[in-house]
């Protein structure tokens, strides 16, 4: 019985060396130190013995069982130094390897060239004002000296809405009148940048969305010669000290006198080509005198005071700086065209 006490030792510890990994150590748990393991019932079972082989065979039966428990233990150490050895190799990082680049996003060329338009204008005082996309009729039309009907609104090809007198503006225009009924009877000078929206074939020059940047100043004084020295300035700003200009009289119902500004064409520096319709020149801009009755409805005395506006096509400005022959490629979604920038 002693034998037989020896015997199952050396098996179990045998048995103990061979288990690798948590689960074999498990069974091997349940197998020789479980409650139904054999030597549970061997000693569960001493009080059956005949008296006299009781001690020798209790004090035996102990040890085996501390002798088990402690290779268990000792067992389980070694199993879980080599679970987290090869946690450590298996998931080991590389901290010499180079980072993979994170492709970074970049501003879209109308938002570029907006900055830039909004920078000059802040060098000569002109403050940024907004007015909104979604305009009244009055404020696109009427109130800019454009009745109801009148063939004037033939100009712009407009985005009407279900609700009656409720557009999308076609031009940052209606914002003279939100700026001057905000400032009056003060003086004020400011650009109104935003989208605007014209029902219109889309063609490489003219898009049905694109930005415009008005701008507006109103005072005692201002003169036609303001204006053009003003313009010209801008232009040099934004061209280049040498960018040639030239100013064409024109006419806007909100304006008199009324001028359009052109840049020499970027294609063929003037010679004349395709996208300048053989002109030599691009226009970048509509502009004059505020008519006296816009000046009524903002809320000023055409007596007193005067002023200038102007109109702004940043993507026609992008085009020329850049040499893009094409408007579309602004709202295309291309990424070949906008990571060029
Ligand atoms: N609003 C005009 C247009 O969209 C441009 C303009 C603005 C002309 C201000 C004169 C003064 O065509």
């Amino acid at each position: 019985m002693l034998e037989q006490l020896d015997t199952l030792e050396q098996e179990a510890l045998a048995a103990l060396a061979q288990a690798n990994d948590p689960g074999a150590l498990a069974a091997w748990k349940q197998t020789y130190l479980g409650r139904s393991a054999s030597l549970s019932t061997f000693l569960g079972d001493l009080g059956k013995l005949p008296a006299a082989e009781r001690p020798l065979a209790g004090k035996r039966g102990n040890e085996v069982k501390r002798t088990l428990e402690a290779a268990y233990a000792a067992g389980e150490e070694r199993i879980n130094a080599a679970v987290l050895n090869h946690a450590l190799q298996s998931e080991a990082l590389d901290v010499t390897l180079p980072g993979r680049p994170l492709r970074r996003g970049r501003l879209h060329p109308s938002t570029l060239i907006l900055r830039r338009i909004y920078a000059i204008w802040a060098e000569m005082g002109f403050q940024i004002y907004r007015s909104p996309n979604v305009e009244l009729d009055d404020y696109n039309f009427t109130l800019l000296n454009i009745p109801p009907h009148h063939p004037a609104r033939d100009m712009w090809d407009t985005f009407y809405t279900t609700e009656e007198g409720v557009l999308l503006r076609t031009h940052t225009s209606p914002g003279q009148i939100h700026a001057m009924r905000e400032f009056a009877p003060a003086p004020l000078r400011v650009i109104l940048p935003g989208m605007c929206f014209r029902y219109e074939q889309i063609t490489a020059r003219s898009e049905i969305q694109f930005h415009q940047v008005e701008g507006l100043a109103v005072g005692p004084g201002i003169t036609f010669a303001n204006l053009k020295a003003t313009l010209a300035d801008f232009a040099r700003r934004m061209f280049g000290e040498g960018a040639r200009t030239q100013f064409r009289a024109d006419h806007f119902p909100f304006t008199e006198p009324s001028m359009e500004v052109d840049v020499e064409c970027f294609v063929c520096g003037g010679k004349g080509c395709p996208v300048c319709k053989f002109s030599g020149w691009l226009e970048i801009l509509g502009s004059g005198m505020v008519h006296p009755t816009v000046l009524r409805n903002g809320g000023y005395d055409p007596k007193v005071f005067s002023g200038f506006a102007f109109g702004m096509g940043p993507e026609r400005i992008a085009m020329l700086r850049h040499g893009i022959e094409d408007i579309r490629y602004f709202w295309g979604n291309d990424l070949r065209f906008l990571e060029q920038f």
